[in-house]
């Protein structure tokens, strides 16, 4: 068995590749974001790691609101443009199609299948990053990715950034169900 020592790392595959949307000076904006996963499941909950200087971090703590919106891989180009250009020099209000949720401070992408309303509840203050948790107000996907009522990933087909070669991707086949084929105790090492 050889490994390469590569140095303390924030590694972890795949990430999501999400827009992180607030309204910053009474605009809307929308930063990309791949360090965002779930924190909590009662209440439900959302934690994003923002450096300090993103225009979006302002926004957030101004409003006490912010929006996740889970874009699909055809989206790739907007999305790599909001993780390029800062709210700060670039007006990102214009590039995406809006809707109306339950937050006024948490604005929507309509062209992203999945969209959750959040309520900052804690902000953690990590170094480079601060760890925003929001609780999930409310959640909007589209109808055309449900499978029997269920969000289906399949037509979702969400955006994946994969660190260290630094591309997006999309996800790939199943393998297996979870809680299921695990059941039985499989082999030793190999
Ligand atoms: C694929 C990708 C992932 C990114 N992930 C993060 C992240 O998790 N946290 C962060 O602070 N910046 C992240 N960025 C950088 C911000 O999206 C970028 O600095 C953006 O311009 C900030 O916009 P704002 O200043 O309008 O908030 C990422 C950029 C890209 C392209």
């Amino acid at each position: 068995m050889n490994k390469s020592r590569l140095g303390p790392e924030a590694l972890l595959f795949p990430t999501p590749a999400v827009l992180v949307g607030t309204v910053v000076d009474g605009r809307a904006n929308f930063m990309t974001a791949a360090w965002c996963g779930i924190a909590s499941s009662k209440p439900p909950a959302i934690s994003v790691a923002i450096r300090g200087e993103r225009h979006t971090l302002k926004g957030i703590l101004a409003q006490a609101e912010f929006s996740i919106n889970v874009p699909s891989a055809a989206m790739v180009a907007q999305v790599d443009f909001c993780g390029i250009y800062s709210g700060r020099k670039v007006d990102k209000s214009n590039l995406f199609e809006l809707f109306e949720g339950e937050l006024k401070h948490a604005p929507l992408v309509a062209s992203c299948p999945v969209n959750l309303e959040c309520r900052l509840r804690h902000t953690l203050d990590l170094g480079a990053h601060i760890l925003v948790v929001g609780e999930v107000i409310q959640t909007h996907v589209s109808d055309t990715c449900l499978t029997d009522g269920k969000p289906d990933s399949a037509k979702i087909d969400p955006l994946v950034f994969s660190p260290g070669t630094g591309t997006y991707q999309r996800l790939g086949e199943i393998v297996g169900q979870a809680f299921s084929i695990g059941k039985k105790r499989p082999g030793g090492a190999q």
